[in-house]
């Protein structure tokens, strides 16, 4: 069993597991990376997106970690910059008061920058067909809560801040700190 060395929000992380153990428990249980959330466990919810490769979404817990190889892994502890500043997404998530439980919020965000990240300025179309509904073999990210409306929204307004080069939330948080936890994870 050799080990892996994984490169987690940019840092080497060494783990010595079997090739078959989905990331997701590589991430939580060993390296203590809990933004990504444990939902379906079967790649159909969305609560544990991640990104795996530049802004690629991806669903760890259906992926073998002997399958990453040499592909950058981000999570939501990793999206922001700094520890001062937000990702435009975070903070568009903050100023739109997304998150209810917060349980799929980490998911839905690492989600929707990889969205912008291919569609820049994406319809409401596109943002219901990536994060709501999804299609067929590309299942959306679910919110029990119901917060697809302010997801919409967010995701405009972050598109809106990240094409005019103004960095919506690169200056800080400054919203309530319920909302920032959602925003930034765990
Ligand atoms: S827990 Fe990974 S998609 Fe549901
Ligand atoms: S905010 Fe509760 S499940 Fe989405």
């Amino acid at each position: 069993m050799p080990p892996y060395t994984l490169t987690v929000n940019g840092q080497p992380r060494t783990v010595d597991v079997p090739a078959d153990m989905p990331l997701l428990y590589v991430l939580r249980e060993l390296l203590g990376i809990t933004g990504p959330k444990y939902g379906c466990g079967v790649g159909v919810c969305g609560a544990c997106t991640s990104h795996i490769g530049e802004n690629q979404a991806a669903r760890p817990c259906v992926v073998p970690v002997g399958a990453v190889g040499d592909r950058p892994i981000t999570t939501i502890e990793g999206l922001a910059p700094d520890e001062e500043s937000l990702h435009p997404v975070q903070q568009a998530w903050i100023d739109h008061d997304v998150a209810q439980c917060g349980y799929c919020q980490p998911g839905q965000i690492m989600a929707a920058v990889a969205l912008l990240a291919k569609q820049p300025s994406p319809t409401d179309a596109d943002i219901d067909r990536h994060m709501g509904a999804g299609t067929p073999g590309a299942p959306g990210n679910i919110c029990r809560c119901g917060t697809y409306v302010r997801i919409r929204a967010a995701i405009k307004s972050a598109a809106g801040a990240m094409l005019g080069g103004g960095c919506g939330g690169c200056a800080g948080a400054s919203a309530s700190a319920g909302a920032e936890s959602s925003a930034r994870g765990p």
